[in-house]
Parts: structure tokens; sequence; C-alpha cells
């Protein structure tokens, strides 16, 4: 596995180098790895294909793409930050900016990227370089998350959760906005693969709902400690962060998932 150091210059507010960060990536696994999963297995992908994983984050999917496409395909797994990519025979892994560097060479049979070029300003550019990386008749899934917190309590213990996640909501926007990303991509993805050329667009979305310690209520535990300092730039309390960071682990507690649309479309074979 690649581990050299470099700056990955990203606006990504949610640094893999962070304490957080496994949590973080773990709780995005839970929510919405087998999701992803049906989605790719209703793409297609045949044993010996070629793939390539951006952002990979914990590397469960480009895992489960490596065991589908056996030792006869390939799987290549970018990251900027790429240490908590699990090992994987199948796997190639690579420290790598989708914005500032070149593709790996050769075209491919399938790419995936979940919830990263919301985070990314030229996601436009991104996903024109993506969609032109495919080989004829191949497919591209971009899955993006829209994070509404507010009205996503289902159970909890303390009634001042409902008040804390609609603040949540409001700042981690303000946060994220500020860095560069973009909430209402995930809906705009559609009529963007369109425009670079991709044919047979399709959107399908998930949500679920997650116990304290699992999911959603993982990663706003999480999120909110990692974000803290700017949450509170952003008009949230100490009082709410902390209530919330514990209230996020407690089992009593459970969230409505994050929505996450998955958007496919397939170049002309
Ligand atoms: C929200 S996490 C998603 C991780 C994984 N795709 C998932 O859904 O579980 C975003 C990931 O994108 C990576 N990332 C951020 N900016 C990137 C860039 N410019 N090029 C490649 N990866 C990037 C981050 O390091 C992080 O691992």
């Amino acid at each position: 596995m690649s581990t050299a150091v470099r700056d990955p210059g990203t606006p990504y507010v949610f640094s893999n180098d962070r304490p957080t960060a496994r949590q973080l990536l773990d709780a995005l696994g839970q929510m919405h790895d087998p999701f992803t999963i049906r989605r790719l297995t209703e793409a297609g992908v045949a044993p010996g294909s070629r793939w390539l994983e951006i952002g990979a984050g914990a590397g469960t999917i480009a895992g489960w793409l490596a065991d589908q496409v056996g030792p006869d395909g390939e799987v290549i797994a970018t990251d900027v930050r790429p240490q908590h990519i699990r090992e994987h025979a199948g796997v190639t892994v690579l420290q790598h900016n989708i914005v500032t560097d070149e593709l790996p060479g050769g075209q491919f049979d399938g790419i995936h990227a979940r919830a990263v070029l919301q985070h990314l300003p030229e996601r436009h550019e991104v996903l024109a370089r993506l969609a032109g990386a495919l080989k004829p008749g191949g497919v591209l899934v971009v899955e993006e998350m829209e994070a509404g917190w507010s009205k996503s309590v289902l159970a909890t213990p303390d009634d001042r959760l409902h008040e804390i996640t609609a603040h949540y909501e409001t700042a981690l926007q303000q946060v994220l906005r500020t860095a560069g990303n973009d909430p209402t991509w995930c809906r705009g993805l559609f009529t963007a693969m369109e425009k670079v050329g991709l044919e047979e667009v399709d959107t399908q979305s998930w949500q679920g709902a997650w116990r304290g310690g699992t999911g959603a209520a993982l990663l706003a535990s999480a999120g909110s400690t990692e974000q803290r300092e700017r949450l509170i730039a952003a008009g949230m309390t100490a009082d709410e962060l902390d209530l919330l960071a514990t209230l996020g682990l407690d089992p009593r507690v459970v969230l409505r998932g994050i929505l996450l649309l998955s958007t496919s479309g397939r170049r002309a074979a």
C-alpha cells in the first residue's frame, strides 16, 4: 500500500489523518455498503473486468469489487489519504488526487465514487474525465449524500436532540459550503451525467435508520467531534456538541440515515 506523505491539497474537511477518521469511514460503510453493492451488482461487475474506485476511504467497496472481478480482473483504489484502505490482494492502492493527478492509464469497465465529488469544487471537470476513462459500454456509478440532519430523530431519551440536529444541519452545511462542497450536487448529477454524454442514466436512493453507535448516529457523533471548532464558529454551542457526541453513541437513540443518491450512467458501446 502507498503511504507516501505529500500535501494532498484537497478542500475535503473530514481529514483521514484525524483520530475520528476510522469511525467516520466505518459509519459510511455501515450505512451505505449494502446499497452500493446492490447498485454495483445491478450495473454489472464481471469476472475479469477492470475497475477504478475513487476516494476509497476504508476500501470496503474496493475489496468487494476485487472479489467480484477475481484474479483475471483489476481494481485500483485511490485516495488523497489512503492509509485506511484495507489491504486486499486484488486491490492496487494509489495515493492520488482526483483533481490534480493524471488518471491511471488505460480504460475501465467501471468507475465508482461515493461521497467524494460533492466535496470538490472541480466536480464537473472530474466527472467529465471519469466518463472519458470508461471503455465503450463501461459504467460510471457516482453516489452522493444529501446531508439533512433536521427531522432525523426517530427515537431519543432527550428531546433536545430534535433541536440540536437541526442546528447541526445548518452549521455543518455552512462549514461544508465554505470549503467548496455543493450539497445539491447529489441531485444535479443526473443532468451532469447526461451532459458528459453518458447514456441510460438512472438514480436510486437509500436512507435507512440507525441506532446510537452505528451508521448515521455514529457519523453525527464522530463528525461533530471532528468539526467542533468550525461548528462553534458556525453558531453551535459547546453544550450542544457535547450532547450530540454523547447521544450519537447512545443505543436508545435512533436517527434516520443520510439520504444517498446513487446515479449511474453508461458510455455508448
Ligand atoms: C466522505 S469520504 C468517503 C469515503 C468512501 N468513498 C466511502 O463512501 O466510504 C471522502 C474520501 O475522499 C477522499 N478525498 C478527498 N478529496 C479527494 C481528492 N481530491 N482525490 C481523491 N480522494 C479524495 C478522502 O480522503 C476520503 O477518504
